[in-house]
């Protein structure tokens, strides 16, 4: 594997390069781990203004938090209870814009200011959640659901 990263100004340049990018650290023969500890560190790269993107997986009963970039975070999140939480009842994706602004978002780093959770679901079973946060209020568009559905589509491709 010898990927070269090229981060632009551009970011609909760079959501376009990380995903011709992100096939290639995707593998069903590696691990869980492997792959999803990747995945977050490719997505570090190319999303901009981020403080926190990574995996939470579903136990059978909560969330546990999996591969991640950015400060030590909580490490359980109950079905219904957080952002997190919320996606993973809901399967569907929540975009807040100002978390400052809901009663239900769990302060992992006291700088995230706005949130995009995707539901991972594979043959209508919940599999766990990819999170990301951002200390901007407003910081994840339509673009960024479309980008990070299309990732979680082909983490699912690879899933067991
Ligand atoms: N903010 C999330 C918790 C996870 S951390 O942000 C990494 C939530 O409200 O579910």
């Amino acid at each position: 594997m010898h990927e070269t990263f090229h981060v632009t100004a551009d970011r609909a340049v760079n959501y376009k390069t990380l995903k011709e990018q992100l096939p290639h650290f995707l593998n069903a023969d590696d691990t869980i781990v492997t792959n999803l500890a990747n995945v977050s560190a490719l997505l570090n790269v190319y999303l901009d203004d981020i403080n926190w993107v990574g995996f939470y997986l579903f136990s059978g009963e909560k969330l546990v938090l999996g591969p991640f970039q950015g400060l030590p975070a909580c490490t359980e999140i109950a079905i219904g209870r957080g952002v997190c939480g919320l996606a993973a009842k809901a399967r569907a994706t929540q975009i807040v814009a100002d978390v400052t602004t809901i009663d239900n978002h769990i302060f992992c780093d006291p700088k995230s200011r706005s949130e995009i959770v995707v539901p991972i679901v594979k043959d209508g079973e919940l599999f766990g959640v990819l999170d990301v946060d951002s200390p901007t209020v407003g910081r994840f568009t339509e673009a960024d659901q479309a980008l990070l559905e299309d990732v979680v589509a082909l983490v699912v491709d690879i899933l067991p």
